[in-house]
Order: C-alpha cells, then structure tokens, then sequence
C-alpha cells in the first residue's frame, strides 16, 4: 500500500452535482483548498454552501471543532470561471455522464492548468482511456471512481488508463488514502471493479426468477438470512433504481464482447418500459408506501402430520444433524426408502430431479434441503419436478419446527444460495485472474463498495472452494450454459489445494 500523501494541494473539482458535492467535501476534510466549477449558473456556490451546511451540522452533533468548520469552509471556493482552475494540483471531474462532454472538459482543462496537474475523471461506465484520447499528455489523466454518497463509501477506484503513467496512479491512490478512504487500483475494464465484480448478485438472481425456481421474495431472504448479505438482489435493484442498473448491466454486457457470464435479462426492458424502477417510483419488485417495502405474507407452515416417516440419504452432509431436527420434530426416522413418507436428499449443483434419476430414488417423495449454508441457517428446501404435496408440507413442517425460516424453491440445478454465491464467486475468480485488480483490492473494494460480508474470494474460501468448482461443474453439464464454466484461478485453486486469495505467480 502507498503511503498516503499529506500534503495540502489545490484540488479542483468540475461539476457539482451529487457526487462533486462529496468529492468536495472529502477534500476539503481532508486539508486541501477545493475550487469548484459547473457549468450551471450558480451551481458551484450551492455545491459550496451544501456542503458547508453539512459542516455547520456535525458542529451542532460534536462531530467537527467550530474552528475545524470555519478553517474548512473558508478552503473551498466557487469558481466563474474554467481558466480559476490553473493553479490546480488534482482535477476531478464528475460532470454528465457523456463522452462528448467530458472529453471537452478534459481539453479545456489541460488547456488551462500547469503541466504538473493531474486529471482525474469520475466516470462509472465509461472507458477512460477515451476520455484521455483527446489529451496531449494522457499519461497525468486517470479514472477516480468514488462512489454515492461520496464520504461514507470509503473506497474508490484509481482506474489505469492504457496510457497513464504509473506515478499518476500512485499520486491519486496516495491523495485518496490521505483523505480517509481506500484507494483500490482498477485496470480500465467494463466495470472497472466494483460494478464488475458486482454483476453474479443481480444476473444469477434473475436467472433464477427467469426459470421459475423462486420468487422474488425468496431469492433475497436467503441471500439475507442464510448467507449475510445486506440485501439481496431485488432489494438491491429497487434501491439503485431499474433504470440506472437496467443500462449498466446492458452496457457491461456489451462492453465484455457478450461473454454468457454477464448476460442480462430479459425481464428488466418490459419493466423499466413500465416504470417499475423501484423506490423512486414507488413499485419495482416491492411496492413502496411512505417509502416503506411492502413485503408479501410468506407461506403459513403446515402442522406436522402424526406418525411421519423420514429417510435421510446417506451421501447428505448433515446427516447426523438432520438426525437431531427430525426427533426433535416428532417425526420417526427410518432406515429403508420403501417404508418412508418422505425422503432427504442434499445435492450440490444439481437439480432434485436428476438426483433421483442417478440415485434411483423415488421422486414423488423426495425434497432436497441446500448444504451450503449449514443446518441451523435459513433452510432452502427443493422440490423436484414431481414432489407430493404430501411431502413438500411435510419437510416443510419439519423444518420449520424449531423456528428456523424455511424457503421452499421448485426444482433448480442448485439452490439460490449455491447458485448465486457460486457466480460472485467464479466472476471475481476469472476478474482476478484477468489481472484487472490485484487481490487484495478486489476483496476490499467488494467489501467497502458492494457491502458483502467478506470478499467475493474469501466467501468462495469460507463455504468450501471445492464445493463451489463442484457446483460450477454441476451446473455447467445440466444447463449446458458456458455462463457456469469455472474460471481458471478457481479450478487451479481448487487443484493445488491452494486458498483462492492466493496471488497468481508471476514472472515478473
Ligand atoms: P449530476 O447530474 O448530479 O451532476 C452533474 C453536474 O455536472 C451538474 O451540476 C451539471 O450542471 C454539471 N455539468 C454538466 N456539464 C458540464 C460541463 N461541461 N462543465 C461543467 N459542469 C458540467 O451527476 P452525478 O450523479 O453527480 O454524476 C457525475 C458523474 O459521476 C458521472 O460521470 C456519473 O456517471 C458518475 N458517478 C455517479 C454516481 C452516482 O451514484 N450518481 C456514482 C459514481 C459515479
């Protein structure tokens, strides 16, 4: 990690909307004179007010000294005019974001300041080695990708254009960490980190929702109860909004030559072409009132009918464990299939109903409870294509009469929890292996930008590497989709018998 730089700069900061506002108020925080520029009338002066209003607020909480906010406040100037920016050390740009635009800026601007400042744009989906194309020295022009709001998302990207200097990157990742945040360095890639490293949550989701295996519902409370997510990927899409996420997943698909693993879905135009963006409009996949979800009644829990005979199959992982839930829940465990009522199967990576087919089980009597986030989480129960109904309420009961959640699922080549964290994982597998961040970053930057409860790879680590190549695997052969193949650094990994945040060596 750099050291972090000290020293105090003139920093300018060109547009000052949502995230030039936080831009402004990092730096200024963190010791430096701001220039502000927009080209709205008076909008750089509300964008210093604004931000000065914060300051006079954490006075007022005990958070800053008066005189810290007076020192502060007296550090940031609204400019008239482009040419106020030349004695600028750092510029960051964060106006619209449209290629023409600030491909203009970026002219103007090295038009107007010293050889030695450098330039830095805030663009989220734009590739900055364009934006740097119409510079004569785009070796001081990087990408600086902060995230909304701005001071309480501590991370951003430094993204390497193809022609910036190496000391360019250590300048901004140094400025960054001084003022607070980690600085994670991004090679300029569709995404660059966060946004690619992002893409499994929601595209696994709605494959899920595509083939009717679950609802919407069900698909976020077991990111959230069974594997710790903050929220899961229907919660996450009516927050960022439809629309806005709706063309990011587009674009980056796009941009990534149409690789399967990004591929979006087919449900999101006919609803971005009804308005259901989410929060904002008041309905995406929640219906929202007074800005609260709406969440549906889930599935009243069967009573537990008298005299009900379990098999458990001997190859399940929890076994012993499931041993222990059906005493506990009254109902008789038996030894042969034939004397059974009910039958439990705990597959990885593959569909209940190609379970029974391999194993020769009877499949009207069979459900599959998902391994992969132990017995005592949230409990993900899989139908196979010809469950009884007999049996779902059964193993639904079962399982719920210790008062753990219970999700019931249709048949799937995997569980939602398997499914889903399979993807992050194998995406950030193949994001590390194509060198675009180092570890390191990769697993900070996921943390602190997406708010996962670890890193993708250190996920992949914790629930059993082998298990999610398994899955992969799994998947791969039922759907015969390349969406599944198992990148490189997981399967060698896996192979070696190596962690999967161990670095890739290099010749150099
Ligand atoms: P915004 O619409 O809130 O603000 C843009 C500002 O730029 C406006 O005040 C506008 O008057 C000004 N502007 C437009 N053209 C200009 C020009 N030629 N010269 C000077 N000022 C000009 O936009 P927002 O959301 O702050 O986004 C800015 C940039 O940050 C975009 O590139 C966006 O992709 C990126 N970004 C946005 C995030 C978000 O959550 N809003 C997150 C991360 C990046």
């Amino acid at each position: 990690m750099n050291e972090a730089d000290n020293s105090v700069k003139t920093i300018g900061v060109i547009g000052a909307g949502t995230m030039g506002r936080g831009i402004v108020q990092l730096f200024a925080q963190g010791g430096h004179r701001v220039r502000v520029f927009d080209a709205a009338d008076g909008a750089a002066a509300q964008a210093c007010e604004f931000v000065s209003g914060i300051l006079v607020r954490m006075v007022e909480k005990g958070r800053l000294s008066e005189a810290e906010q007076s020192k502060i406040a007296a550090s940031m100037t609204a400019c008239k005019a482009f040419s106020d920016l030349s004695d600028c050390d750092v510029v960051v740009e964060a106006v619209v974001e449209d290629m023409a635009v600030k491909q203009s800026v970026f002219k103007l601007l090295e038009a107007v300041v010293g050889e030695h400042c450098l330039l830095a744009s805030n663009t989220s989906s734009l590739t900055v080695s364009e934006v740097a194309s119409v510079c004569t020295h785009p070796q001081r022009v990087a990408g600086l990708h902060f995230f909304n709001p701005v001071p309480l998302m501590k991370v951003a990207e430094v993204i390497a254009a193809v022609r910036t200097a190496p000391a360019t990157v250590t300048a901004l990742v140094s400025l960054v960490e001084a003022a607070g945040h980690r600085a994670v360095v991004a090679a300029d890639q569709p995404g660059f980190l966060v946004n690619h490293a992002g893409r499994g949550l929601y595209t696994e989701g709605l494959r899920i929702l595509e083939e009717r295996v679950a609802g919407v519902v069900d698909v976020d409370t077991v990111m959230r109860e069974a594997l710790g997510f903050k929220m899961g990927p229907f919660e996450l899409l009516d927050l960022t909004g439809l629309d806005v996420s709706g063309k990011v997943m587009a674009s980056i698909y796009e941009q990534f030559q149409h690789e399967p693993r990004f591929r979006p879905s087919s449900l999101i135009p006919p609803r971005i072409a009804a308005g259901l963006f989410g929060r904002k409009t008041g309905e995406g996949w929640y219906r929202y009132e007074n800005g609260k979800k709406c969440a549906p009644e889930g599935l009243s829990i069967p009573t537990l009918a008298a005299g009900i005979r379990v098999w458990v199959d001997p190859l399940a992982d929890a076994a012993a464990a499931l041993h222990d839930v059906i005493a506990q829940a009254g109902a008789e465990q038996v030894g042969t299939q034939n004397s059974s009522d009910l039958m439990l199967i705990q597959p990885w990576g593959v569909s209940a109903s190609n379970y029974c087919v391999d194993n020769k089980l009877d499949a009207s009597k069979v459900v599959a409870l998902d391994p992969l986030p132990g017995i005592n989480a949230h409990r993900t129960v899989m139908l196979t294509s010809t469950t009884s109904t007999a049996s779902r309420d059964a193993a639904h009961a079962l399982f719920a009469a210790d008062g753990s959640g219970v999700s019931i699922i249709n048949d799937s080549p995997g569980f939602i929890a398997q499914r889903v964290l399979a993807t992050i994982v194998n995406i950030a597998a193949e994001l590390a292996q194509r060198g675009i961040a180092s570890v390191p970053d990769l697993e900070d930057a996921v943390r602190l930008g997406l708010g996962y409860p670890a890193g993708p790879l250190t996920l992949g680590d914790r629930f059993g590497a082998s298990r999610i190549l398994l899955i992969l695997k799994n998947m791969q052969e039922q759907t015969g989709d390349p969406r599944y193949r198992p990148s490189r650094w997981l399967a060698h990994r896996v192979g070696l018998g190596l962690p999967l945040i161990t670095p890739e060596a290099l010749r150099q």
